[in-house]
């Protein structure tokens, strides 16, 4: 966990995450109508991300909006921590539950650290901690506190605002969190990136999440279990390993799809598998100290080029080997030229596409703060389905 320095919590509640419990929930919106949520039970262990899944209409909104009294239940009780929901006051359940929706819904008469802010404020924290805790998610979110922090939300892209909703979200460190289809309205580069940057944020600091989606990918991605909803009603609710091999009945199998193999690949991530040493050559260094590594088979070029990184180990471009005659150290080369460079949190999936969208051979592996990890390409991945490796699995 990031140390917090001056902003460290003092109420020592707040951060833990909750164990949340259905019990039987219904929802008519009419008395005499369909259900809109039938029945729904099921429990969510206190830190997981439990994804609802199924078609448009199937009640997945109405379910999320009964956990925070949105929309009060017809029959049923919803509890947090043992507590039923209905105990509590409407202000207090808005302070405690984060609430993430995909048209964002940020103030567009405040800025975007003042939107960030909000929570903090409504239960009284000081200014100076509020200002701290701000730049600390602008940061964390990869948006610049002093360039962003001031604007508005209109001056923002689509998926910047999508970010600064979640900032605002986490503002006061919930232990739930609720998110309706958070990133289904940006382009799927900017999703992937909120995905990651999310699954990043939730091991930081674990919090009980409830993430609603239409997209079996992004469910078997992000969730711990995943519950599939048809007409209100529970059909299935499973860790997503057990929910691909085993999907109980028709409606659920053609719900995650045919390609089965290839989503389960989706189960997997880049920090799980034997990546390669990248042949790195770092700016500012001797070229001298390159060729002496490459003699003695310690760097071993990749198609006659070096992967050239910052002194903090950034990738920044692929550099043939001839380039380098005539220079006495390492140039400098702009960023952007060694992409697709892939998150060690993607899935194996993510990072299989990248490669054929962008049509490499191998793309490098980075951490949380962009530092270099290894490099892959299609054989790493294509290990993981090895006989031995197989039988690991089982
Ligand atoms: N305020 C309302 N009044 C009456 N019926 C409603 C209301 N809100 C939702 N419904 C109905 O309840 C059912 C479930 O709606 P809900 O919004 O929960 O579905 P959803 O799974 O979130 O769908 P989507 O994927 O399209 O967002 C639908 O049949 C919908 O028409
Ligand atoms: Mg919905």
């Amino acid at each position: 966990m990031r140390d917090e320095g001056p902003t460290a919590r003092d109420d020592t509640s707040r951060g833990t995450a909750g164990v949340l419990e259905l019990r039987d929930v219904s929802k008519r919106y009419e008395a005499d109508g369909p259900a809109a949520v039938d029945g729904l039970t099921l429990e969510v262990p206190a830190g997981e991300v439990m994804v609802l899944i199924g078609p448009s209409g199937c009640g997945k909104t109405t379910a999320l909006k009964m956990i925070n009294r949105l929309i009060e239940p017809t029959s049923g009780s919803i509890l947090i921590d043992g507590r039923d929901v209905r105990e509590r006051k409407q202000s207090e359940l808005r302070r405690d539950i984060g609430y993430v929706i995909q048209q964002v819904g940020l103030l567009p008469h405040l800025t975007v650290a003042a939107n960030v802010g909000t929570v903090p404020r409504l239960v009284g924290w000081n200014k100076d901690r509020i200002a701290a805790r701000t730049r600390e998610l602008l940061d964390l979110i990869g948006l610049d506190p002093d360039e962003f922090g001031p604007r508005y939300p209109s001056q923002l892209s689509g998926g910047q605002q999508q970010r600064v909703g979640l900032a605002r979200a986490l503002a006061a460190d919930p232990p739930l969190m609720l998110m309706d289809e958070p990133f289904s309205a940006v382009d799927p580069i900017t999703r992937e990136r909120l995905q990651n940057d999310f699954l990043r944020l939730h091991r930081a600091v674990p919090k009980t999440v409830v993430f609603v989606s239409h997209d079996i990918d992004e469910a078997v991605k992000m969730a711990d279990r995943i519950a599939v909803l048809r007409d209100g009603r529970l059909v299935q609710y499973d860790t997503p390993a057990a929910l691909l091999a085993h999907p109980v009945d028709d409606f659920v199998a053609d719900f995650v799809g045919a390609d089965r193999a290839l989503k389960s690949l989706g189960l997997r991530r880049l920090e799980e598998i034997e990546l390669m040493d990248a042949p790195v050559a770092v700016v500012g260094e001797p070229v001298a100290d390159v060729r002496a590594r490459i003699a003695s088979g310690e760097t071993r070029p990749i198609g006659g080029e070096l992967l050239v990184i910052d002194p903090s180990r950034r990738p920044l471009d692929w550099l043939s080997l001839e380039r380098l005659e005539g220079e006495d150290t390492v140039p400098a080369r702009p960023p952007g030229g060694a992409e697709p460079v892939v998150d060690s949190v993607a899935t194996l999936r993510d990072a299989l596409s990248a490669l054929f969208e962008a049509n490499a051979v191998s793309a490098p592996v980075v951490d949380g703060e962009g530092r270099l990890i290894g490099l892959y390409g299609q054989d790493e991945i294509a290990a993981i389905f090895s006989p031995e490796n197989q039988a690991e699995r089982v």
